[in-house]
């Protein structure tokens, strides 16, 4: 059943596409829905009336958890105004794990807070089945001087060498700002967010499935990452630069053998459990006097450079 969909993207209304999905079928699913801002997708209305558009998204809300397994999540990145109606549709058949505040700047909304944070609703279908993976990412550091920002309150001795244990507030991924970096789509999300989403909730072989596609983020980090994925998305443009894009992607995101996500050169994402393993590729810090002052820096070793090099091809 699962078959023709996977590993590819399909063209078509994900309502209509979601009845071909069993129950109980999907490790992950992510949805990135149209956020009703009369945004200028090639062929998508993104202005309807408010109880039309929650009425719609109530569907495919339904649809996520069905074909979600007892033992997968539910992810869903909106605007913070959409997402406290969607928690009052989840909240029936899920149960509510976080509110991912991402910290990224949003349109400016006229008289009141400038919002300066999108959600990503984080829910599992069955609590005590649950995947979860606690993720790490870098410790923040002054740009010049390069040491950390915060103080520990004076536990700097206790530091972890690689970084702290993610919190559902997330500062550290940027959107993709430059033209040149972008598709031709008006809200793509970076790669490298969704690699941490899958990080933290799947495993190798799992299959994440993405209503929305777009221009196919979530299944180009599903593929980077060994994971499968089946992908929906309306727009034919949209559908044909996601799936020449998947065609052309051959990078396997690992180290040694464990997945990672990888940004600018550096590993930005890890699971917890994979950094003995992974200390192997780092040159190790001495002292804490070292975490708090120095970069931890991957070995300049054959492996590590053709890692690298292969992100950059
Ligand atoms: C916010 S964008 C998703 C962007 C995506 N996360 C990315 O990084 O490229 C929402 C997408 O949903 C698509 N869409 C709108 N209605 C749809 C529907 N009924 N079924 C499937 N896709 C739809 C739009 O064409 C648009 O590409």
């Amino acid at each position: 059943m699962l078959d023709q969909y996977l590993n590819r993207i399909t063209q078509g209304d994900c309502l209509t596409l979601f009845q071909s999905i069993p129950d109980n079928s999907i490790d992950i699913t992510f949805a990135d829905p149209p956020f009703n801002l009369n945004k200028k997708y090639h062929s998508t209305n993104d202005r309807l009336a408010l109880q039309a558009y929650l009425n719609w998204c109530e569907r495919w809300l339904n649809e996520m958890v069905r074909v979600t397994k007892p033992s997968g999540s539910i992810f869903i990145h909106n605007i913070p105004k959409w997402l406290t109606y969607y928690t009052a549709v989840l909240n029936q058949t899920a149960q509510f794990r976080h509110w991912i505040s991402w910290d990224a700047p949003t349109s400016p909304m006229g008289k009141t807070l400038q919002p300066a944070h999108y959600g990503i609703l984080f829910y599992t279908k069955d609590i005590k089945q649950h995947k979860f993976y606690e993720i790490r990412y870098p410790h923040k550091r002054c740009r010049k001087c390069k040491i950390l920002h915060k103080d520990y309150g004076g536990k700097k001795s206790l530091l972890h060498p690689f970084g702290p244990l993610l919190s559902d507030v997330w500062t550290d991924i940027h959107r993709i700002k430059h033209h040149k970096y972008r598709d031709a789509h008006p809200c793509q999300l970076p790669i490298h967010l969704l690699e941490r989403i899958l990080l933290m909730a799947t495993d190798e072989g799992d299959i994440v499935l993405d209503p929305f596609s777009g221009t196919g983020t979530t299944a180009i980090a599903a593929k980077r990452l060994g994971r499968q994925f089946i992908g929906f998305e309306l727009d034919q443009e949209y559908a044909t630069i996601a799936s020449t894009k998947l065609t052309q992607e051959q990078f396997h995101s690992k180290l040694g053998a464990s997945w990672v996500s990888i940004y600018l050169d550096q590993i930005i994402t890890l699971r917890d459990q994979d950094w003995t393993q992974l200390t192997a590729y780092y040159t190790q810090p001495k002292t804490a006097e070292d975490i708090d002052t120095r970069t931890l820096t991957i070995k300049p070793d054959n492996y590590a450079a053709s890692l690298f090099d292969r992100l950059h091809e």
